[in-house]
Protein backbone atom coordinates (compact mmCIF):
# COMPACT_ATOMS: atom_id res chain seq x y z
CA UNK A 1 0.00 0.00 0.00
CA UNK A 2 2.43 2.36 1.21
CA UNK A 3 4.82 1.32 -1.82
CA UNK A 4 2.19 2.00 -4.24
CA UNK A 5 1.45 5.31 -2.56
CA UNK A 6 5.05 6.44 -3.27
CA UNK A 7 5.09 4.90 -6.92
CA UNK A 8 2.55 6.95 -7.38
CA UNK A 9 3.81 10.22 -5.89
CA UNK A 10 7.00 9.46 -8.26
CA UNK A 11 4.86 8.98 -11.25
CA UNK A 12 3.01 12.63 -10.25
CA UNK A 13 6.39 13.96 -9.84
CA UNK A 14 7.67 13.17 -12.86
CA UNK A 15 4.64 14.46 -15.18
CA UNK A 16 4.71 17.93 -16.83
CA UNK A 17 3.69 20.96 -14.63
CA UNK A 18 2.88 24.36 -15.51
CA UNK A 19 2.48 27.26 -13.43
CA UNK A 20 -0.76 29.07 -13.63
CA UNK A 21 -1.74 32.85 -12.44
CA UNK A 22 -4.92 33.90 -11.24
CA UNK A 23 -5.73 37.49 -11.26
CA UNK A 24 -8.67 39.91 -11.13
CA UNK A 25 -10.10 42.60 -9.49
CA UNK A 26 -11.15 42.23 -5.91
CA UNK A 27 -13.95 39.43 -5.38
CA UNK A 28 -14.52 39.23 -9.03
CA UNK A 29 -14.05 35.40 -7.89
CA UNK A 30 -10.33 34.19 -8.23
CA UNK A 31 -10.17 31.81 -5.05
CA UNK A 32 -13.98 30.26 -6.57
CA UNK A 33 -12.16 29.88 -9.59
CA UNK A 34 -9.26 28.12 -8.13
CA UNK A 35 -11.56 25.99 -5.68
CA UNK A 36 -13.38 24.89 -8.25
CA UNK A 37 -10.45 23.46 -10.34
CA UNK A 38 -9.59 21.80 -7.55
CA UNK A 39 -12.76 20.33 -6.55
CA UNK A 40 -14.08 19.40 -9.97
CA UNK A 41 -10.72 18.11 -10.61
CA UNK A 42 -10.06 15.73 -7.57
CA UNK A 43 -7.07 17.21 -6.89
CA UNK A 44 -8.12 18.15 -3.16
CA UNK A 45 -6.76 15.69 -0.06
CA UNK A 46 -9.52 13.28 0.71
CA UNK A 47 -12.23 14.75 2.99
CA UNK A 48 -11.61 18.34 2.65
CA UNK A 49 -14.53 19.07 0.79
CA UNK A 50 -16.76 16.95 3.17
CA UNK A 51 -14.71 18.58 6.24
CA UNK A 52 -15.20 22.64 5.05
CA UNK A 53 -18.71 21.92 4.08
CA UNK A 54 -19.71 20.40 7.51
CA UNK A 55 -17.82 23.37 9.24
CA UNK A 56 -20.17 25.96 6.92
CA UNK A 57 -22.73 23.99 8.74
CA UNK A 58 -21.52 24.36 11.49
CA UNK A 59 -21.31 28.01 11.82
CA UNK A 60 -24.73 28.58 9.92
CA UNK A 61 -22.83 29.66 6.82
CA UNK A 62 -23.29 29.38 3.29
CA UNK A 63 -20.37 26.98 1.62
CA UNK A 64 -18.06 29.07 -0.53
CA UNK A 65 -15.49 27.12 -2.74
CA UNK A 66 -12.66 30.24 -1.40
CA UNK A 67 -13.23 28.56 1.90
CA UNK A 68 -11.20 25.29 0.54
CA UNK A 69 -8.04 27.44 -0.19
CA UNK A 70 -8.27 29.01 3.65
CA UNK A 71 -8.64 25.52 4.60
CA UNK A 72 -5.48 23.90 2.75
CA UNK A 73 -3.61 27.55 3.40
CA UNK A 74 -4.24 26.62 7.26
CA UNK A 75 -2.94 22.85 7.00
CA UNK A 76 -0.12 24.50 4.87
CA UNK A 77 0.74 27.11 7.41
CA UNK A 78 2.02 24.33 9.90
CA UNK A 79 4.89 23.55 7.93
CA UNK A 80 3.80 21.10 5.17
CA UNK A 81 4.21 23.71 2.13
CA UNK A 82 6.62 26.54 2.24
CA UNK A 83 4.75 28.91 0.15
CA UNK A 84 1.16 29.78 1.42
CA UNK A 85 -0.27 31.51 -1.93
CA UNK A 86 0.19 28.10 -4.50
CA UNK A 87 -2.48 25.03 -4.74
CA UNK A 88 -2.44 22.34 -7.07
CA UNK A 89 -4.42 20.47 -9.55
CA UNK A 90 -4.04 17.89 -11.77
CA UNK A 91 -5.46 17.08 -15.21
CA UNK A 92 -4.91 13.99 -17.55
CA UNK A 93 -2.30 16.06 -19.23
CA UNK A 94 -0.42 17.91 -16.71
CA UNK A 95 0.11 19.07 -13.16
CA UNK A 96 -1.16 22.76 -12.41
CA UNK A 97 0.87 25.13 -9.59
CA UNK A 98 -1.69 27.97 -9.32
CA UNK A 99 -0.79 31.41 -7.55
CA UNK A 100 -3.67 32.98 -5.93
CA UNK A 101 -2.15 36.42 -4.80
CA UNK A 102 -4.89 37.91 -2.47
CA UNK A 103 -3.79 41.62 -3.80
CA UNK A 104 -1.77 42.68 -6.90
CA UNK A 105 1.01 43.68 -4.52
CA UNK A 106 1.99 40.25 -3.89
CA UNK A 107 0.91 39.12 -7.23
CA UNK A 108 3.73 41.05 -8.94
CA UNK A 109 6.15 40.29 -6.22
CA UNK A 110 6.02 36.80 -6.25
CA UNK A 111 5.92 37.41 -10.62
CA UNK A 112 8.33 39.51 -10.56
CA UNK A 113 10.98 37.52 -8.22
CA UNK A 114 10.60 34.47 -9.89
CA UNK A 115 8.45 32.57 -7.04
CA UNK A 116 6.00 32.08 -9.46
CA UNK A 117 6.80 32.61 -12.73
CA UNK A 118 3.79 31.86 -14.63
CA UNK A 119 3.38 30.27 -18.11
CA UNK A 120 -0.27 31.58 -18.46
CA UNK A 121 -2.96 33.21 -17.08
CA UNK A 122 -6.22 33.39 -15.87
CA UNK A 123 -8.05 36.84 -15.61
CA UNK A 124 -11.39 36.89 -13.98
CA UNK A 125 -13.58 39.46 -14.11
CA UNK A 126 -17.00 39.84 -12.87
CA UNK A 127 -19.71 39.92 -15.45
CA UNK A 128 -21.72 42.29 -12.68
CA UNK A 129 -19.28 44.67 -12.35
CA UNK A 130 -17.51 44.87 -14.93
CA UNK A 131 -13.93 45.81 -16.16
CA UNK A 132 -12.10 47.65 -13.01
CA UNK A 133 -9.31 49.07 -11.94
CA UNK A 134 -7.32 46.05 -11.01
CA UNK A 135 -8.73 44.46 -13.58
CA UNK A 136 -6.96 46.53 -16.03
CA UNK A 137 -3.64 46.60 -13.80
CA UNK A 138 -3.31 43.30 -13.94
CA UNK A 139 -3.59 42.94 -17.53
CA UNK A 140 -0.84 45.18 -17.59
CA UNK A 141 1.35 43.41 -15.51
CA UNK A 142 1.08 40.33 -17.19
CA UNK A 143 1.93 41.91 -20.72
CA UNK A 144 4.63 43.49 -19.10
CA UNK A 145 5.57 40.48 -17.67
CA UNK A 146 5.21 38.64 -21.01
CA UNK A 147 2.77 35.84 -20.34
CA UNK A 148 1.49 35.63 -23.91
CA UNK A 149 -1.18 32.31 -22.98
CA UNK A 150 -4.36 34.47 -21.29
CA UNK A 151 -7.66 33.38 -20.97
CA UNK A 152 -9.99 35.98 -19.87
CA UNK A 153 -13.37 34.22 -17.92
CA UNK A 154 -16.19 36.37 -17.42
CA UNK A 155 -17.58 34.85 -13.92
CA UNK A 156 -20.67 35.37 -11.78
CA UNK A 157 -22.36 35.08 -14.99
CA UNK A 158 -25.49 33.26 -13.40
CA UNK A 159 -25.85 37.15 -11.88
CA UNK A 160 -26.76 38.14 -15.13
CA UNK A 161 -28.82 35.21 -16.30
CA UNK A 162 -26.09 34.06 -18.49
CA UNK A 163 -26.82 36.64 -21.32
CA UNK A 164 -24.71 37.08 -23.88
CA UNK A 165 -24.85 40.39 -24.25
CA UNK A 166 -23.55 41.17 -21.23
CA UNK A 167 -20.57 38.63 -21.63
CA UNK A 168 -19.76 40.24 -25.42
CA UNK A 169 -19.89 43.67 -24.16
CA UNK A 170 -17.65 43.05 -21.38
CA UNK A 171 -15.25 40.62 -23.83
CA UNK A 172 -14.90 43.51 -26.52
CA UNK A 173 -14.17 46.30 -24.10
CA UNK A 174 -11.56 43.96 -22.51
CA UNK A 175 -10.39 42.82 -25.95
CA UNK A 176 -10.32 46.18 -26.51
CA UNK A 177 -8.06 47.17 -23.73
CA UNK A 178 -5.79 44.35 -23.77
CA UNK A 179 -5.04 44.92 -27.93
CA UNK A 180 -3.92 48.67 -26.98
CA UNK A 181 -0.71 46.86 -24.94
CA UNK A 182 -0.22 44.19 -28.06
CA UNK A 183 -2.02 41.49 -25.75
CA UNK A 184 -4.49 39.19 -27.18
CA UNK A 185 -6.37 36.46 -25.10
CA UNK A 186 -6.34 33.41 -26.30
CA UNK A 187 -9.87 32.76 -25.19
CA UNK A 188 -13.13 34.66 -23.34
CA UNK A 189 -14.80 32.29 -21.48
CA UNK A 190 -18.51 33.01 -19.89
CA UNK A 191 -18.35 31.12 -16.53
CA UNK A 192 -19.88 30.39 -13.02
CA UNK A 193 -17.32 29.95 -10.54
CA UNK A 194 -19.70 29.21 -7.88
CA UNK A 195 -22.16 26.88 -10.23
CA UNK A 196 -18.93 25.30 -11.72
CA UNK A 197 -20.48 26.18 -15.22
CA UNK A 198 -17.79 26.23 -17.59
CA UNK A 199 -15.16 25.14 -15.21
CA UNK A 200 -14.42 21.86 -15.25
CA UNK A 201 -18.01 20.52 -17.30
CA UNK A 202 -19.45 22.52 -20.28
CA UNK A 203 -22.62 24.31 -18.98
CA UNK A 204 -26.16 24.13 -20.56
CA UNK A 205 -27.57 27.17 -19.31
CA UNK A 206 -25.29 29.19 -21.44
CA UNK A 207 -25.57 27.08 -25.09
CA UNK A 208 -24.65 29.85 -27.44
CA UNK A 209 -21.08 29.32 -25.96
CA UNK A 210 -18.86 26.82 -28.17
CA UNK A 211 -15.60 27.47 -26.94
CA UNK A 212 -13.51 25.32 -24.58
CA UNK A 213 -14.28 25.12 -20.84
CA UNK A 214 -11.27 26.77 -18.55
CA UNK A 215 -10.08 23.05 -18.01
CA UNK A 216 -10.02 22.05 -21.17
CA UNK A 217 -8.14 25.68 -22.05
CA UNK A 218 -5.48 25.36 -19.98
CA UNK A 219 -4.65 21.94 -20.88
CA UNK A 220 -4.60 23.22 -24.53
CA UNK A 221 -1.84 25.95 -23.15
CA UNK A 222 1.66 25.00 -24.65
CA UNK A 223 4.46 25.06 -22.59
CA UNK A 224 6.41 27.89 -23.60
CA UNK A 225 9.71 26.30 -25.19
CA UNK A 226 11.82 30.03 -25.14
CA UNK A 227 13.72 29.69 -21.63
CA UNK A 228 15.77 26.49 -22.28
CA UNK A 229 16.08 27.09 -25.77
CA UNK A 230 17.56 30.73 -25.93
CA UNK A 231 21.07 31.85 -24.79
CA UNK A 232 22.18 31.02 -21.76
CA UNK A 233 22.44 32.84 -18.71
CA UNK A 234 22.91 32.28 -14.90
CA UNK A 235 22.85 34.72 -12.42
CA UNK A 236 25.78 33.49 -9.63
CA UNK A 237 23.99 33.19 -6.35
CA UNK A 238 27.32 31.41 -4.46
CA UNK A 239 30.41 30.05 -4.49
CA UNK A 240 30.87 26.88 -2.07
CA UNK A 241 34.85 26.27 -1.86
CA UNK A 242 35.63 22.59 -0.81
CA UNK A 243 38.51 22.59 1.94
CA UNK A 244 38.56 18.95 3.00
CA UNK A 245 41.64 16.87 1.72
CA UNK A 246 42.30 16.14 -1.82
CA UNK A 247 38.80 18.04 -2.20
CA UNK A 248 39.66 21.58 -2.94
CA UNK A 249 36.38 21.74 -5.56
CA UNK A 250 34.90 25.47 -6.21
CA UNK A 251 31.41 25.38 -7.04
CA UNK A 252 29.46 28.18 -8.52
CA UNK A 253 25.73 27.82 -8.04
CA UNK A 254 22.78 29.51 -9.05
CA UNK A 255 19.38 29.05 -11.19
CA UNK A 256 19.56 29.04 -14.70
CA UNK A 257 17.54 31.91 -16.20
CA UNK A 258 17.57 30.73 -19.83
CA UNK A 259 19.75 28.61 -22.05
CA UNK A 260 21.29 24.96 -21.52
CA UNK A 261 24.62 23.85 -21.28
CA UNK A 262 27.08 21.03 -20.82
CA UNK A 263 30.43 20.21 -19.78
CA UNK A 264 33.01 21.41 -21.93
CA UNK A 265 31.04 24.97 -23.16
CA UNK A 266 33.05 28.31 -22.77
CA UNK A 267 31.80 30.15 -20.44
CA UNK A 268 32.38 33.98 -19.18
CA UNK A 269 30.96 35.91 -16.32
CA UNK A 270 30.05 39.32 -15.86
CA UNK A 271 30.92 42.12 -14.77
CA UNK A 272 34.55 40.88 -14.50
CA UNK A 273 34.89 39.11 -18.27
CA UNK A 274 36.57 36.27 -16.37
CA UNK A 275 36.33 33.12 -18.78
CA UNK A 276 36.91 29.36 -18.64
CA UNK A 277 34.68 26.45 -19.16
CA UNK A 278 32.33 23.93 -17.42
CA UNK A 279 34.45 21.09 -16.37
CA UNK A 280 31.46 19.20 -14.69
CA UNK A 281 27.97 19.68 -13.64
CA UNK A 282 27.32 19.18 -9.87
CA UNK A 283 24.22 18.46 -7.79
CA UNK A 284 23.40 16.78 -4.61
CA UNK A 285 22.61 13.36 -4.56
CA UNK A 286 22.18 13.46 -8.06
CA UNK A 287 23.48 11.51 -11.04
CA UNK A 288 25.82 12.74 -13.44
CA UNK A 289 24.18 14.78 -15.70
CA UNK A 290 25.42 15.52 -19.49
CA UNK A 291 23.45 18.90 -19.69
CA UNK A 292 21.24 21.15 -17.59
CA UNK A 293 18.99 23.88 -18.68
CA UNK A 294 16.65 26.63 -17.45
CA UNK A 295 14.63 26.46 -14.50
CA UNK A 296 17.30 24.44 -12.70
CA UNK A 297 19.19 25.54 -9.28
CA UNK A 298 22.16 24.08 -10.16
CA UNK A 299 26.44 24.48 -9.58
CA UNK A 300 29.37 23.73 -11.61
CA UNK A 301 32.41 23.01 -11.62
CA UNK A 302 35.31 25.07 -13.82
CA UNK A 303 38.20 24.05 -15.80
CA UNK A 304 40.77 26.98 -14.97
CA UNK A 305 40.27 28.25 -11.05
CA UNK A 306 39.13 31.42 -11.81
CA UNK A 307 37.89 34.31 -8.75
CA UNK A 308 34.56 35.77 -9.23
CA UNK A 309 32.20 37.29 -6.70
CA UNK A 310 28.40 35.94 -6.61
CA UNK A 311 26.18 38.60 -8.31
CA UNK A 312 27.94 38.24 -11.90
CA UNK A 313 26.32 36.70 -14.93
CA UNK A 314 27.11 33.14 -16.08
CA UNK A 315 27.26 33.26 -19.79
CA UNK A 316 28.19 30.95 -22.95
CA UNK A 317 31.39 32.97 -24.71
CA UNK A 318 29.59 31.87 -28.06
CA UNK A 319 26.08 33.91 -27.05
CA UNK A 320 25.85 37.51 -27.56
CA UNK A 321 27.42 39.03 -24.32
CA UNK A 322 25.03 41.01 -22.22
CA UNK A 323 25.40 44.67 -21.61
CA UNK A 324 27.76 45.94 -18.55
CA UNK A 325 26.45 49.30 -17.71
CA UNK A 326 25.15 51.91 -14.69
CA UNK A 327 22.40 53.23 -16.97
CA UNK A 328 19.61 52.07 -18.98
CA UNK A 329 16.10 53.11 -19.90
CA UNK A 330 13.21 50.95 -18.43
CA UNK A 331 9.61 50.18 -18.03
CA UNK A 332 8.66 50.05 -14.63
CA UNK A 333 5.50 49.63 -11.77
CA UNK A 334 5.67 51.47 -8.87
CA UNK A 335 4.09 49.92 -5.41
CA UNK A 336 5.62 51.75 -3.00
CA UNK A 337 3.71 53.34 -0.73
CA UNK A 338 5.89 56.95 -0.52
CA UNK A 339 7.04 57.68 -4.51
CA UNK A 340 9.77 57.30 -5.60
CA UNK A 341 12.38 60.13 -5.78
CA UNK A 342 14.77 61.47 -7.64
CA UNK A 343 18.06 61.89 -4.81
CA UNK A 344 16.67 59.36 -2.94
CA UNK A 345 19.22 55.43 -3.13
CA UNK A 346 17.03 52.67 -3.20
CA UNK A 347 18.14 49.16 -3.56
CA UNK A 348 18.24 47.29 -6.94
CA UNK A 349 18.31 43.60 -7.59
CA UNK A 350 18.67 41.89 -10.75
CA UNK A 351 19.82 38.56 -11.14
CA UNK A 352 21.61 38.12 -7.81
CA UNK A 353 23.17 41.44 -8.17
CA UNK A 354 22.42 44.16 -5.23
CA UNK A 355 23.52 47.45 -6.02
CA UNK A 356 22.58 51.03 -4.99
CA UNK A 357 20.31 52.93 -7.48
CA UNK A 358 18.67 56.16 -8.02
CA UNK A 359 15.65 57.36 -10.43
CA UNK A 360 17.67 59.36 -12.98
CA UNK A 361 15.09 61.14 -14.99
CA UNK A 362 11.30 60.19 -15.30
CA UNK A 363 10.55 59.93 -19.16
CA UNK A 364 6.70 59.61 -18.76
CA UNK A 365 4.18 58.36 -16.87
CA UNK A 366 1.27 55.43 -17.88
CA UNK A 367 -1.67 55.08 -15.61
CA UNK A 368 -2.04 51.56 -15.71
CA UNK A 369 -6.16 51.76 -15.32
CA UNK A 370 -6.55 53.50 -18.20
CA UNK A 371 -3.83 53.77 -20.40
CA UNK A 372 -4.14 57.50 -19.81
CA UNK A 373 -0.23 59.63 -20.29
CA UNK A 374 0.66 61.53 -17.48
CA UNK A 375 2.98 64.50 -18.79
CA UNK A 376 5.59 66.34 -16.56
CA UNK A 377 5.71 64.01 -13.59
CA UNK A 378 9.32 63.79 -12.07
CA UNK A 379 8.50 61.22 -9.42
CA UNK A 380 6.74 57.87 -9.71
CA UNK A 381 3.51 57.66 -7.52
CA UNK A 382 2.19 54.09 -6.10
CA UNK A 383 0.18 52.20 -9.15
CA UNK A 384 1.74 54.33 -11.61
CA UNK A 385 4.08 52.81 -14.54
CA UNK A 386 6.74 54.85 -15.80
CA UNK A 387 9.45 54.57 -18.63
CA UNK A 388 12.09 55.88 -16.47
CA UNK A 389 16.15 55.88 -16.57
CA UNK A 390 17.66 54.59 -13.66
CA UNK A 391 21.29 54.57 -12.73
CA UNK A 392 22.85 52.32 -10.27
CA UNK A 393 26.17 53.33 -7.87
CA UNK A 394 28.35 50.60 -10.29
CA UNK A 395 27.73 48.93 -13.10
CA UNK A 396 26.50 45.27 -13.68
CA UNK A 397 25.92 42.82 -16.14
CA UNK A 398 22.24 42.90 -17.56
CA UNK A 399 20.53 42.27 -20.73
CA UNK A 400 17.52 43.84 -22.67
CA UNK A 401 14.17 43.16 -23.05
CA UNK A 402 14.64 42.54 -26.91
CA UNK A 403 17.46 39.57 -26.02
CA UNK A 404 16.91 37.95 -23.04
CA UNK A 405 13.49 38.64 -21.31
CA UNK A 406 14.21 37.07 -18.07
CA UNK A 407 17.20 38.93 -17.72
CA UNK A 408 16.18 42.10 -18.26
CA UNK A 409 14.07 42.02 -15.01
CA UNK A 410 14.97 43.99 -11.69
CA UNK A 411 12.67 44.98 -8.87
CA UNK A 412 13.30 47.75 -6.25
CA UNK A 413 13.75 47.53 -2.67
CA UNK A 414 13.08 50.86 -0.66
CA UNK A 415 13.20 50.28 2.94
CA UNK A 416 13.31 46.72 2.77
CA UNK A 417 10.30 46.16 1.17
CA UNK A 418 10.07 45.48 -3.02
CA UNK A 419 8.31 48.53 -4.29
CA UNK A 420 9.11 48.77 -7.64
CA UNK A 421 9.67 46.00 -10.61
CA UNK A 422 10.73 46.61 -14.45
CA UNK A 423 12.26 45.80 -17.51
CA UNK A 424 15.53 46.99 -19.41
CA UNK A 425 15.08 48.27 -22.78
CA UNK A 426 18.02 49.72 -23.22
CA UNK A 427 21.56 50.97 -21.81
CA UNK A 428 21.73 54.75 -21.61
CA UNK A 429 25.16 56.45 -21.66
CA UNK A 430 26.87 57.94 -18.71
CA UNK A 431 26.78 61.93 -20.77
CA UNK A 432 24.14 63.27 -18.55
CA UNK A 433 24.69 60.56 -15.66
CA UNK A 434 23.66 61.90 -11.48
CA UNK A 435 27.64 60.80 -11.01
CA UNK A 436 28.95 63.41 -13.79
CA UNK A 437 26.95 65.73 -12.55
CA UNK A 438 28.12 65.26 -8.84
CA UNK A 439 31.91 65.35 -10.34
CA UNK A 440 30.95 68.46 -12.72
CA UNK A 441 29.92 70.68 -9.39
CA UNK A 442 32.73 69.65 -7.25
CA UNK A 443 34.82 70.92 -9.79
CA UNK A 444 33.41 74.11 -11.39
CA UNK A 445 31.99 75.04 -7.59
CA UNK A 446 35.41 76.06 -5.77
CA UNK A 447 35.37 77.20 -1.99
CA UNK A 448 36.35 80.45 -1.51
CA UNK A 449 38.94 80.73 1.26
CA UNK A 450 38.54 83.67 4.04
CA UNK A 451 41.91 84.24 3.28
CA UNK A 452 43.29 86.44 0.39
CA UNK A 453 45.93 85.38 -1.91
CA UNK A 454 47.81 88.49 -0.76
CA UNK A 455 47.45 87.81 3.16
CA UNK A 456 49.17 84.67 1.83
CA UNK A 457 51.61 85.13 0.10
CA UNK A 458 53.16 88.47 2.85
CA UNK A 459 52.80 85.32 5.53
CA UNK A 460 54.98 82.71 3.22
CA UNK A 461 57.21 85.08 2.07
CA UNK A 462 56.30 83.99 -1.82
CA UNK A 463 53.80 83.21 -3.88
CA UNK A 464 51.72 80.39 -4.47
CA UNK A 465 52.45 77.84 -7.88
CA UNK A 466 50.11 74.48 -9.31
CA UNK A 467 52.80 71.84 -8.95
CA UNK A 468 51.22 68.84 -11.28
CA UNK A 469 52.95 65.43 -10.71
CA UNK A 470 52.57 63.21 -13.80
CA UNK A 471 53.38 59.46 -14.11
CA UNK A 472 52.52 55.67 -14.53
CA UNK A 473 49.19 54.50 -12.57
CA UNK A 474 50.48 53.44 -8.68
CA UNK A 475 53.96 55.16 -9.28
CA UNK A 476 53.99 56.39 -5.86
CA UNK A 477 53.26 60.44 -6.92
CA UNK A 478 51.26 60.88 -3.96
CA UNK A 479 53.76 60.45 -1.79
CA UNK A 480 56.49 62.13 -3.75
CA UNK A 481 54.05 65.36 -4.11
CA UNK A 482 53.25 65.48 -0.10
CA UNK A 483 56.93 64.82 0.84
CA UNK A 484 57.89 67.82 -1.53
CA UNK A 485 55.42 69.95 -0.10
CA UNK A 486 56.92 69.51 3.18
CA UNK A 487 60.21 70.60 2.26
CA UNK A 488 58.54 72.88 1.18
P1 LIG B 1 -10.21 38.47 -3.24
O1 LIG B 1 -9.26 37.33 -3.01
O2 LIG B 1 -10.73 39.07 -1.98
O3 LIG B 1 -9.71 39.48 -4.20
O4 LIG B 1 -11.53 37.85 -3.94
P2 LIG B 1 -11.60 36.72 -5.04
O5 LIG B 1 -11.43 37.33 -6.37
O6 LIG B 1 -10.75 35.58 -4.68
O7 LIG B 1 -13.14 36.33 -4.93
P3 LIG B 1 -13.78 35.07 -4.20
O8 LIG B 1 -13.51 33.85 -4.96
O9 LIG B 1 -13.45 35.10 -2.77
O10 LIG B 1 -15.31 35.43 -4.43
C1 LIG B 1 -15.88 36.64 -3.99
C2 LIG B 1 -17.37 36.47 -3.80
O11 LIG B 1 -17.99 36.25 -5.07
C3 LIG B 1 -17.72 35.26 -2.94
O12 LIG B 1 -18.76 35.60 -2.08
C4 LIG B 1 -18.16 34.22 -3.94
O13 LIG B 1 -19.11 33.33 -3.44
C5 LIG B 1 -18.75 35.08 -5.02
N1 LIG B 1 -18.70 34.38 -6.32
C6 LIG B 1 -17.62 33.82 -6.89
N2 LIG B 1 -17.95 33.26 -8.07
C7 LIG B 1 -19.27 33.48 -8.23
C8 LIG B 1 -20.21 33.14 -9.24
O14 LIG B 1 -19.90 32.51 -10.24
N3 LIG B 1 -21.49 33.56 -9.06
C9 LIG B 1 -21.88 34.26 -7.96
N4 LIG B 1 -23.15 34.62 -7.89
N5 LIG B 1 -21.04 34.57 -6.99
C10 LIG B 1 -19.76 34.19 -7.11
MG1 LIG C 1 -9.27 35.38 -3.13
Amino acid sequence: MVKKKNDDRKKMALRDQMNIVVAGHVDHGKSTVIGRLMADTGSLPEGKLEQVREMCERNARPFEYAFLLDALKNEQAQGITIDTARCFFRTERRNYIINDAPGHIEFLKNMITGAARAECALLVIDADEGIQENSRRHGYMISMLGIRQIAVLINKMDLKDYDEAVFDEISKGYSCFLGRLDVHPTCFIPVSARDGENIATRSDRMSWYHGPTVLEQVDAFEKPASSAESIFRMPVQDIYKFTQAEDDRRIIAGTIESGRISPGDDVTFYPSGKSTSVACIEGFNTAQRSSVESPWATGFTMETQIYIKPGELMCRTDDPSPVIGRRFRANMFWLGRLPMVQGKHYKLKIGAAHVSAQLADVISVLDASDLKTVEGKTEIERHDVAECVIELSHPVAFDTRSLNEETSRFVIVDEYEIAGAGIIFEPVGEENSLLRGDIRQRESQWETSLISSTERTDRYGHGGMLVVFVGRFRSGKRNLAKHVERVL
